[in-house]
């Protein structure tokens, strides 16, 4: 299969299985459900979970058993994006190319959306009938850990908090980077390793891989808030500059952004270099992150 189709089959399938998932029969919920579900539906790319599936592909497994796990990915992730759009936070109106959660649904609302969506996606990865209890706990361990203070919520406070200071130097973006964005990368990868029984080496090179993935991704989404398209990005351009936000873009130049993110792409390609040919989506993603307009 080709990466583009491989790309949307991953998707559509995803969409479908987090369409089932997310529902109530108790029609005082259905609000909150409504909610949960218009920006988990609203077309993100699903990279999050569609790299989790990869790597246990990449590892010869049924990346299959593991999809309600890969669910609770992009559960995590919509949460965070409904609580950064908040006004209290980036105060954007544009996500995923409709309103943002709390435009149709109040701050009210898009709060308890995003904590439902958090929640639930625990209680979904504590549900896996195919894996051995130790390793679902040290899974949720791990995700717990980057979700949390000492990872993304950590990030987001810096990244608040680091607002219209540009002098937080490169050292504190890359901080900032790495605990907002990159650690969610890593988790994922290093918990599929984990599923897939990968061996010593093949978790280091995993790790480098995830690691300069999710520093790549950051970087392009800086370049992309600076000089990207509105309408294929579905979000604003020009949210970081808003806010004084320091960004790969402000504290270096776009070129050397550019020049930065094209070499964390390198380095995620050099990590596979012993994998073979299952791990070819693997690649395929990482060009494709290098070269989103997304
Ligand atoms: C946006 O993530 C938020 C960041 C961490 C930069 P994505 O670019 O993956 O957003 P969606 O899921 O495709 O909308
Ligand atoms: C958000 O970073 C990272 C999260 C943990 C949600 P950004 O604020 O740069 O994400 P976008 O650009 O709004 O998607
Ligand atoms: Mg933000
Ligand atoms: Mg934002
Ligand atoms: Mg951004």
């Amino acid at each position: 299969m080709i990466f583009k189709e491989y790309m949307r089959s991953q998707k559509e399938m995803l969409d479908a299985r987090l369409a089932e998932l997310v529902r109530t029969d108790v029609p005082q919920f259905s609000q909150l459900y409504e909610a949960m579900n218009y920006s988990l539906n609203a077309g993100g790319k699903r990279i999050r979970p569609i790299l989790f599936l990869a790597v246990l592909e990449a590892l010869g497994k049924d990346s299959a058993r593991y999809v309600d796990l890969a669910c609770a990915l992009e559960c995590v992730h919509s949460y965070s994006l409904i609580h950064d759009d908040l006004p209290a936070m980036d105060d954007d109106d544009y996500r995923r190319g409709k309103p943002t959660n709390h435009k149709v649904y109040g701050e009210g609302v898009a709060i308890l959306a995003g904590d439902g969506l958090l929640t639930y996606a625990f209680e979904l990865m504590a549900a896996q009938p195919d894996a051995e209890p130790a390793t679902v706990l040290q899974c949720i361990r791990i995700f717990a850990h980057a979700a949390g203070p000492a990872g993304m919520v950590g990030g987001q406070a810096f990244d608040l908090a680091a607002e219209g200071n540009l002098d937080i130097g490169l050292s504190g973006l890359r901080l900032l980077h790495k605990s907002k964005t990159g650690i969610i990368f890593s988790a994922l990868v290093e918990m599929a390793a984990l599923l897939g029984g990968a061996d010593d080496r093949a978790r280091a090179a995993l790790g480098v891989y995830a690691e300069s993935m999710g520093l790549a991704f950051q970087i392009t989404d800086d370049i992309l808030d600076a000089v990207g398209d509105e309408a294929l990005m579905g979000k604003p351009v020009g949210s970081d500059e808003k806010n004084n936000k320091a960004t790969y873009v402000t504290l270096l130049s776009l070129d050397e952004a550019k020049e930065q993110a094209a070499a964390a792409t390198q380095k995620a390609l050099a990590a596979l270099d012993g994998f073979d040919d299952k791990a070819r989506f693997l690649r395929d993603l990482a060009v494709y992150l290098s070269e989103r307009v997304e």
